[in-house]
C-alpha cells in the first residue's frame, strides 16, 4: 500500500500508521515546505508543544476565521473555551469542567444506553450501511443533547445542525458548508436560548445547560451568550470524535475475529477494546497551534505565525511511550495516549466519549450486527483532522 503523501492526506488514508511511525525517527519535528506547517509527531515534541506558552489554539491575528465575521457563527466560535486562550480559557474550562464532574456514570451510562436502543430501532428497517453511519454520528449527539436537556423531539434537529456547524468551522469548508453552518449556529443558539428561558423546575444542576448557567451567574466574567456557545460547543467536540470513536472501534472487531468472538463472549471487555482504539486508530489524528511569539519550541525556532500541526496519533504509536505500539492490544493497561490532547486544553469529555462509545457497541453487538458485511474498502468521512470509518454494509 502507498504512504500517505503528507500529515494532512494521512487523517483518511487506509493505513495511515507505518508512515507515521517513520515521522518520529525522521525527520522528526519538521517544516513542510508545501503545507506551510511544522509538523510534531513524536511524543516528546507533541507533550513540549501542547504545554509550550506561546502555542495558542487560535493565530493572534485572527481569533475568529474571517470568512465567519458578522454572524452567528462568529459569536459562537469566538465564545468558544477551545478557541480561547489565558484568562478567557481559564474561567470557562472551570465552569465547563465543572458540569461534567457532577454527572455521575450511572447517568450518562442510563441516557447512552437509551438512545442506543433507540437509534438502533431506527435503523432496523434497511439495516443498510447509511443507517450505521447515521448511528454512530447520532448517538453522541443525542446522549449529550439529552444530558444538556434538549427536549428528546428536537435531538435530530440537533444533530443535523451541529454536523452543519461543524462542516462549517473546520478547516478547508466550502462556501456552501460555510453558509450552511451559519445558519445552523443561529438555530443552535436560539434552541439553547429558549430552554434557559423555561422556568427553573429542579435544582441547579439538573443538567448541562442550567448547571453552565448556575456556574457562570457566579463568576462575573461569564455571559449567557459564553453558556451558550460553549453548551453548543460540547456537542460539536462530541460529535465526530465520538462517532467515529464508535466506527473505528467496531472496525477493529470485524478486522481481528478471534477478538470479536472474546468480545461477543465477555462484552465486560468492551470499555479496554473502546481504549485500545482510542490509542491505537484514533477518531482525532491532529490538532493545531499557532505560534504567537517568536520562541524556540521542541528545540526549533519558531515565528510569530507559524502553525504546528501536532500529530496526536502518530505519537499514540510512539515506542518510546508504548512498546510494540503496532500491537493491537486490550491488555495494555497504561498505554500513553495523546488522542485527548494534553496540557491546558486536554479532553474534559474522555470518560463521557468511552461510556457513550461502550455502550453503542454493546448495544451493535447485543443486536446481533453483522460486521462481515461491511463494505470494502472501508470509506472515510472527508476531514483534515476527524478520522471518521463511514460504515456501509453490503
Ligand atoms: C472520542 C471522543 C473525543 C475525542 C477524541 C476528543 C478529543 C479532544 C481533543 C484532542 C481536545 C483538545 C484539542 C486541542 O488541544 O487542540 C478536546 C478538547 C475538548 N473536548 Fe474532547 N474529545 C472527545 C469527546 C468529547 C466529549 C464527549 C466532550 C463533551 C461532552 C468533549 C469536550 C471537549 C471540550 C469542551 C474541549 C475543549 C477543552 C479546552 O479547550 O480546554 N470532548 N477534545
Amino acid at each position: 500500500m502507498n504512504y500517505p503523501t503528507n500529515p494532512l492526506d494521512a487523517v483518511t488514508h487506509q493505513d495511515p500508521y507505518p508512515y507515521y511511525e517513520t515521522l518520529h525517527k525522521n525527520p522528526g519535528l519538521y517544516y513542510d515546505e508545501a503545507l506551510k506547517l511544522w509538523v510534531a509527531s513524536s511524543a516528546v515534541d507533541i507533550e513540549a508543544v501542547l504545554n509550550h506558552p506561546a502555542c495558542r489554539v487560535r493565530p493572534i491575528t485572527e481569533p475568529v476565521p474571517k470568512v465567519l465575521l458578522g454572524s452567528t457563527a462568529a459569536s459562537v466560535f469566538g465564545n468558544l473555551v477551545r478557541m480561547n486562550d489565558n484568562d478567557k480559557h481559564k474561567s470557562l474550562k472551570k465552569i465547563v469542567s465543572a458540569v461534567l464532574d457532577t454527572l455521575s456514570h450511572n447517568k450518562v451510562l442510563a441516557s447512552a444506553d437509551h438512545w442506543g436502543k433507540y437509534l438502533y430501532q431506527q435503523m432496523l428497517p434497511n439495516k443498510s450501511g447509511a443507517g450505521l453511519t447515521d448511528f454512530c454520528y447520532n448517538m453522541p449527539v443525542y446522549v449529550v443533547g439529552d444530558l444538556l436537556g434538549i427536549p428528546n423531539g428536537e435531538l435530530p434537529q440537533v444533530s443535523e445542525w451541529v454536523g452543519s456547524f461543524i462542516r462549517c468551522i473546520a478547516p478547508g469548508g466550502s462556501s456552501e458548508q460555510i453558509a450552511c453552518g451559519q445558519v445552523a449556529a443561529e438555530h443552535l443558539q436560539k434552541c439553547m436560548m429558549t430552554q434557559l428561558e423555561q422556568p427553573l423546575s429542579g435544582e441547579p444542576y439538573q443538567n448541562f445547560l442550567r448547571g453552565l448557567q448556575h456556574l457562570a451567574s457566579q463568576t462575573d466574567s461569564i455571559s449567557t451568550e459564553q453558556v451558550v456557545a460553549n453548551s453548543i460547543g460540547l456537542l460539536t467536540q462530541t460529535y465526530e470524535a465520538t462517532a467515529g470513536l464508535i466506527s473505528n472501534a467496531l472496525l477493529m472487531l470485524s478486522r481481528m475475529p478471534e477478538l470479536h468472538k472474546l468480545i461477543q463472549d465477555k462484552p465486560e471487555l468492551i470499555p479496554l477494546l473502546v481504549r485500545e482504539t482510542i490509542r491505537y486508530d484514533p477518531s482525532i489524528q491532529n490538532t493545531r497551534r499557532f505560534v504567537a511569539e517568536e520562541a524556540t519550541i521542541a528545540g526549533k525556532q519558531m515565528r510569530a505565525g507559524d502553525v504546528i500541526l501536532v500529530v496526536v496519533a502518530a505519537a499514540n504509536r510512539d515506542p518510546s511511550v508504548n512498546p510494540t505500539p503496532s500491537v493491537f492490544n486490550i491488555n495494555r493497561g497504561n498505554a500513553k495516549v495523546f488522542t485527548f490532547g494534553s496540557g491546558s486544553h486536554v479532553c474534559p469529555g474522555q470518560t463521557i466519549a468511552i461510556t457513550i462509545a461502550t455502550s453503542a457497541v454493546r448495544c451493535l453487538l447485543d443486536n446481533g450486527l453483522d460486521l462481515q458485511r461491511l463494505v470494502q474498502p472501508i470509506q472515510y468521512r472527508t476531514s483534515l483532522n476527524a478520522r471518521v470509518a463511514e460504515l456501509e454494509m453490503i
